[in-house]
């Protein structure tokens, strides 16, 4: 009696485990956004007028920042534990998605991804990814 209980037990767990697989179709939904983020960091151009977020951030943004007219500035690869950061420019704080808002506008003329866009969210997954073993250092500069 046991024993077919057991069976029955099984044979239903296994069923259920067929029904409601753990990630339906998304193998892993985070290394996806990461290598969405990568892509559109590297070829997008956000309609405006040729550059891509490497024309300044090169090598996908783990190599140095270089400016349209040759000035070195370090590289963004750790900017997403800076985040967020208060902007003596702008006035306020700025959230790491506003700081790509203000690249997309004045780096590539282009138009601003939204705040709740997938574009928006693939983009800072893929920041966040470079500053993997970084400390947290809210507020400070880049390579320091
Ligand atoms: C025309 C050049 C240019 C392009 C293209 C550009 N940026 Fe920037 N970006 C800058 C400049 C200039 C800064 C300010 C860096 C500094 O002063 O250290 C900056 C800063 C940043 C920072 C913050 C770095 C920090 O430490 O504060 C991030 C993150 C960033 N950019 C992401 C992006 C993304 C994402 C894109 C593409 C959507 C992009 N940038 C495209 C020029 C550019």
């Amino acid at each position: 009696m046991r024993k077919t209980l057991m069976m029955v037990m099984i044979a239903l767990g296994l069923s259920l485990a067929g029904t409601y697989p753990a990630y339906a179709g998304n193998e892993d939904p985070l290394s996806e956004a990461v290598s969405s983020g990568h892509s559109l960091f590297t070829s997008h151009t956000f309609g405006g007028s040729g550059r891509t977020c490497e024309t300044c951030h090169h090598d996908g943004g783990k190599g140095p920042t270089v400016l349209p007219n040759s000035v070195h500035r370090p590289s963004i690869a750790g900017a997403a534990a800076l985040f967020p950061r208060f902007n003596a420019k702008a006035g306020h704080v700025l959230t790491l998605e506003d700081q790509v808002r203000r690249c997309v506008v004045g780096g590539l003329q282009g138009m601003p991804p939204a705040y709740d866009s997938m574009e928006m969210r693939a983009m800072i997954a893929y920041l966040t990814s470079l500053s993997h073993g970084k400390a947290i250092n809210m507020g400070g500069k880049a390579g320091q």
